[in-house]
């Protein structure tokens, strides 16, 4: 830091000082040229006057000598010495330094002599310096000789001597305050950023949290960007160590834990050169307005977490739904980003739906249509003929695209997702028999009876065994498809091995309970964290507990259940009056189908009368946040509360469950979870109520708030670790290690008739369709 300290000044005194020195070179000059022009233009001016007294003079009979000596007298302080010459340059008189007029240059004598015109020029001799002015002398009309003027130049010399010295000062306060002001900068702009930035990476090498310096950062805006760099290379620095720590204590505990690194190096291993391909309708990153910034946002999902090491361990494809309003600006020609934007490391395909397509496929079919299906939540499937040809044709869409990012890799893994594309497995097996496809069901698969009132049951089977291996929840969900599949196809169900054998092609049928990334290693808590009474400040309320629901505003979630549960609570134990808030987060959904503009309606109204029938100044039974939070907020109020309702009326999973067991690493906290939720299945410490029966659901919400602090201890332990031992990393790769295990028969060879080529665009996918509809070939 010397050395460069040094190096900076030594360059900085030379720079300024060659600068300063060629500006006063050049400013002596203009002004010694100035002095001089003053000087020529006063000489001319005083020998014209000098001329004309000197002709009269000689002309009134006056001798040259004595009229040159008079004048001489008269400007003495000005000329230095007169001289007049004859005709042949021979001197007649000289007035002034003796010796002077003999060493004189002759071309200003010359040349008033022979051109008759005046003529000066500078000289010197030793240090004596002077003008010589040469002016011709007229008698009665005719030129008799000249008159030569000297004057003293000694003077511009000196000035020049005094430019310099002046600036001789100047400079060297000049370069010594550009050094000073210089060296506070590097202090202040350069120094201090790179001392925090080097302290925060030395807190971290030393395996210390460094967001107490967060103060120091936010000053250097200007730093920003490498500022922003650093965190991410500390943050997966942190990553690498945390993992490596969680590796190292697995290893000596011999525990079987998953983690994302060991997901990635898992898939590495066993995937060797096979890419992946996962098809969602939902993206992992989503381009939208902020203000009128541009940000790149994930949409909270949980799937993102599970997917992401897998792709990013294959730089595999994610084909999904481009729903961002900004998304369509973000991609390539080839309609593709990479992705994660800070850390690059697989592809997002983006795939665009009209407004008409998505009306039909996502609210209609798969929303209106599907979804109650699969819900036993007392909502009616609405089927619509037109919805469906939708679904059809959005489903070819995006196996289209899906087929066309594969093209070139050999036996590709295709891993699809949920409701939204139950068609898709059978339009990519037929197309790439080699590939090896798997598709998750991720919410409940109902009874033969209730799936049988959609009409198109059987082509939704058909499409779901084209996959070589279809995943559900819970085994349950497993029994159901497969009675479901025996009732309406023609096919051969083997319980025993849970396959599903259409044609020549075999399915295997498996529960893989999907969950959240609950890891072995405690998260380190950045920030001191707000407590209750701060969290609800923000809402001009308080309270002494606190219970918290989160769910999508959806009515399969039993949110008006859950908030007659409440009222029932305070009903029969008024102790809870002005004591118990229960905070409702509900993240808009789909909010535009009815039937969730009526929940979200209803919702309203009950929160708001039973408000009103209990609230006082400061405190209110219920606070509703009906917007979507980020899952550091949830958090906040998940380690807040005293108890978390999860009243599902049908649930594939239910991860808030698992969220819930997850955040909660104080080991505190109890569950009230929905028997009807898959996750009631695996979280056995839960106390499981059943969501329509009110009095059931307030009587667990009161022991739980009254559990003893051990129970709800061992409770909470046994919880955690069992979403530890089955996290999503595990369900990962639970799933794709089976997939990659199956016995496949020799692949059938591209059925044509089914087959999408990569190449067949989606309008004449649609195309083909509506003409073999109407019979023309
Ligand atoms: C359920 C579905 C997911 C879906 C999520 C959010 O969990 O199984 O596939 O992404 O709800 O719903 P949305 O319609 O907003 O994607």
């Amino acid at each position: 830091m010397k050395f460069f300290r040094m190096r900076l000044i030594l360059a900085l005194v030379m720079g300024i000082t060659l600068i300063s020195v060629a500006s006063t070179y050049f400013e002596v000059l203009a002004h010694k040229h100035v002095l001089r022009q003053e000087l020529v233009r006063r000489t001319a001016w005083q020998g014209k006057s000098l001329q004309l007294e000197m002709e009269k003079a000689v002309a009134g009979g006056q001798s040259a000598g004595i009229a040159a000596e008079a004048a001489l007298r008269r400007s003495q302080n000005e000329a230095l010495g007169l001289a007049v010459y004859d005709m042949q340059e021979g001197l007649v008189t000289e007035a002034g330094p003796a010796g002077v007029f003999g060493a004189l240059p002759r071309g200003p004598l010359d040349k008033a002599i022979k051109q008759g015109i005046d003529s000066s020029a500078f000289g010197h001799l030793g240090n004596q310096q002077w003008l010589e002015e040469a002016i011709p002398l007229y008698v009665d009309g005719r030129m008799a000789g000249a008159l030569v003027i000297l004057e003293d130049a000694r003077f511009i010399h000196a000035e020049g001597v005094l430019v310099w010295r002046q600036s001789f000062w100047r400079i060297a306060a000049f370069v010594l305050l550009i050094v000073c002001v210089t060296l506070l900068m590097v202090r202040w702009f350069l120094m201090r950023p790179m001392m925090v930035v080097t302290d925060r990476l030395k807190r971290l090498r030393m395996g210390q949290s460094a967001d107490d310096a967060d103060e120091n950062l936010a000053e250097l805006s200007l730093f920003t960007p490498l500022v922003h760099e650093v965190e991410l290379m500390a943050e997966s620095l942190m990553g690498a160590r945390a993992a490596a720590e969680t590796e190292a204590r697995l290893r000596d505990a011999g525990e079987h834990q998953w983690t994302a690194e060991r997901l990635a190096v898992h898939i590495r291993e066993r995937f060797g050169s096979s890419r992946i391909f996962v098809l969602s309708n939902r993206e992992p990153y989503m381009h939208v307005l902020q203000g009128r910034e541009t940000v790149c946002m994930v949409p909270p999902s949980g799937l993102v977490t599970a997917i992401e090491p897998v792709l990013r361990a294959c730089d595999g494809v994610w084909v999904a739904h481009g729903s961002g309003s900004e998304d369509a600006l973000n991609v390539d020609e080839f309609d593709r980003l990479r992705v994660p934007p800070d850390d690059p490391r697989y592809t997002l395909r983006r795939v665009w739906l009209s407004s008409e397509e998505e009306a039909g496929y996502y609210d209609g079919f798969a929303n209106e249509g599907l979804w109650p299906l699969c819900h036993i939540a007392h909502t009616r499937p609405i089927f619509r003929a037109s919805d469906w040809e939708y679904y059809q044709r959005v489903n070819e869409k995006f196996a289209a695209a899906l087929l066309e990012e594969m093209e070139g890799s050999a036996n590709p893994i295709v891993f699809v997702q949920d409701y939204h594309f139950a068609l898709a497995p059978r339009l990519i097996k037929a197309a790439r028999p080699d590939a090896r496809v798997a598709i998750f069901w991720h919410i409940p698969w109902p009874n033969p009876e209730a799936f049988g009132i959609c009409p198109w049951q059987a082509e939704l089977l058909d499409g779901l065994l084209g996959a070589d291996l279809i995943g559900f929840h819970i085994p349950l969900f497993c029994n159901n498809f497969l009675s479901t599949v025996d009732r309406v196809l023609e096919s051969r169900t083997d319980r025993e091995h849970m396959t599903a054998r259409r044609g020549r092609h075999t399915s295997a049928v498996r529960p893989y309970p999907v969950s959240v990334a609950l890891e072995g290693s405690k998260p380190e808590r950045k920030t001191p964290e707000p407590s209750r009474e701060e969290l609800l400040k923000e809402f001009g309320l308080r309270c002494e507990t606190l219970i918290v629901g989160v769910d999508r505003m959806d009515y399969t979630k039993g949110i008006v259940e859950r908030l007659m549960a409440v009222e029932k609570l305070i009903e029969e134990h008024p102790f809870y009056l002005e004591r118990l808030t229960m905070v409702q987060i509900a993240a808009p959904s789909r909010s535009r189908i009815p039937s969730y503009v009526n929940l979200r309606r209803q919702v309203e109204e009950i929160v708001e009368r039973i408000n009103q029938r209990y609230q006082t100044a400061s405190w209110k039974p219920i606070l509703l946040i009906e917007r979507q939070c980020s899952h550091a907020e949830v958090d906040l109020w998940y380690r807040a509360a005293a108890l978390c309702l999860v009243t599902s009326l049908h649930d594939g999973m239910n991860l808030v469950a698992k969220e819930y067991v997850a955040a909660r690493d104080d080991e505190d906290g109890v569950l009230v979870l929905s028997k009807f939720a898959g996750a009631a299945t695996e979280l056995l410490d839960a106390l499981i109520i059943n969501p329509y029966d009110a009095e059931g659901v307030a009587e667990a919400i009161h022991r739980g708030l009254e559990m003893d602090r051990d129970e709800r201890r061992m409770r909470m332990q046994r919880m955690r670790q069992h979403v530890m031992d089955h996290n999503i990393y595990r369900w990962a790769a639970s799933i794709l290690g089976d997939l990659r295990d199956l016995r496949m028969e020799t692949p059938e060879p591209a059925d044509p008739g089914r087959a999408l080529p990569a190449s067949v665009s989606p309008s004449e996918i649609v195309h083909r369709k509506l003409a073999q509809k109407a019979g023309i070939r």
